[in-house]
């Protein structure tokens, strides 16, 4: 089989296709036939060296995985080869196999086709999981709104009834107000810390001086909710968000799409061979929604 490997940390042109032998799924495991993944910004921060979360090169990166079943381990009852499933691994989806425990795979939603299937695992749980607590009628704010994790958001946060404050450019503002914002903050002309106040929980998608800068603009028992940034926070109202996609939770995700209550957004489907182009893409901080990438040889 092909996988995309790294023998070094660097830039986007760092990837080499190589041929490798097809991994045996051990117990618990299923082997599967990937037929799409998507670029997530651990991807290219893992890529340069930044985020070691995955070790020493050599690497092959690629977190979101739809695909078909080829084959399970021992004890992997949950799937049958010829099922198609979505879901997360850590690292290795950007391949023609990969190997993923079967309690991080659920199927995928009916309603859309599996290559849009890979942009929802990782951006999809982790606004799921930032939007466990939200109740009607409460003030939430999310940094880096018109990103991957940030559209889905948004559109999590309107369903539970929440009204949404969000950080992007003016010419995203459109399109976050159709999702649900109601006050969108143009970060570059606006400090949002002067634009909202009473704020009961901020998706904090950007870390640094924004997780700090939020708090000022929290009501008594507002928290924020920090995909980046250190692993604690000297302040409680802090909580640190690491994605935890379970079969559960992809099955929410899922049934949630298929009753037409969340709708992913792909700035771009491209094959696999163009993974540098969408890693310079992503890289830029530009894009809205997701970018996806087919196994296509
Ligand atoms: N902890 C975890 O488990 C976990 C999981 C998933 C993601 N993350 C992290 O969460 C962050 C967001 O991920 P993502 O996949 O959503 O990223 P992304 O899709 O690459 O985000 C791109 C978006 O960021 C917006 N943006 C850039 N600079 C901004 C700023 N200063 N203020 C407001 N918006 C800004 C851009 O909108 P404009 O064009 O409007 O500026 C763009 O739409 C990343 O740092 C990622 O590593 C963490």
């Amino acid at each position: 089989m092909w996988q995309m490997v790294q023998r070094s940390f660097g830039g986007p042109d760092v990837f080499e296709r190589a041929e490798v032998p097809r991994p045996t799924p051990g117990p618990g495991q299923v082997l599967v036939r990937v037929v799409a993944t998507s670029v997530n910004a651990a991807d290219w921060k893992v890529r340069s060296g930044v985020n070691r979360q995955l070790g020493e090169p050599p690497l092959v990166l690629g977190l979101d995985v739809s695909g078909i079943v080829a084959a399970v381990g021992d004890e992997a009852t949950r799937f049958a080869p010829g099922d198609a499933v979505y879901g997360m691994v850590f690292g290795g989806a950007n391949a023609e196999y990969v190997v993923a425990q079967q309690n991080r795979l659920a199927s995928v939603p009916v309603s859309i086709d599996p290559v849009h299937a890979a942009a929802l695992p990782v951006a999809g749980v982790t606004a799921w999981q930032a939007l466990s607590s939200v109740r009607p009628g409460e003030r939430v704010l999310v940094h880096a709104a018109a990103g991957g994790v940030g559209h889905l958001a948004v559109q999590i946060a309107a369903r539970r009834g929440a009204s949404i404050a969000a950080t992007a450019r003016t010419g995203n503002h459109a399109y976050l107000r159709a999702l649900g914002v109601t006050e969108p903050i143009d970060y570059r002309t606006t400090d949002f810390t002067t634009a909202v106040r009473e704020v009961d929980l901020v998706v904090d998608l950007i870390g640094g001086d924004y997780t700090d800068r939020s708090l000022t603009v929290l009501s008594e028992t507002g928290q924020v909710v920090a995909a980046e940034g250190p692993a604690t926070h000297p302040d409680s109202r802090v909580r640190r968000l690491y994605v935890d996609p379970t079969t559960a939770v992809l099955d929410e995700l899922a049934a949630t799409v298929d009753r037409g209550e969340l709708t992913v957004d792909i700035a771009q489907i491209l094959p696999i061979t163009e993974l540098a182009a969408a890693h310079r893409r992503s890289e830029s901080g530009r894009v809205r929604g997701k970018i996806v990438l087919t196994a296509d040889r």
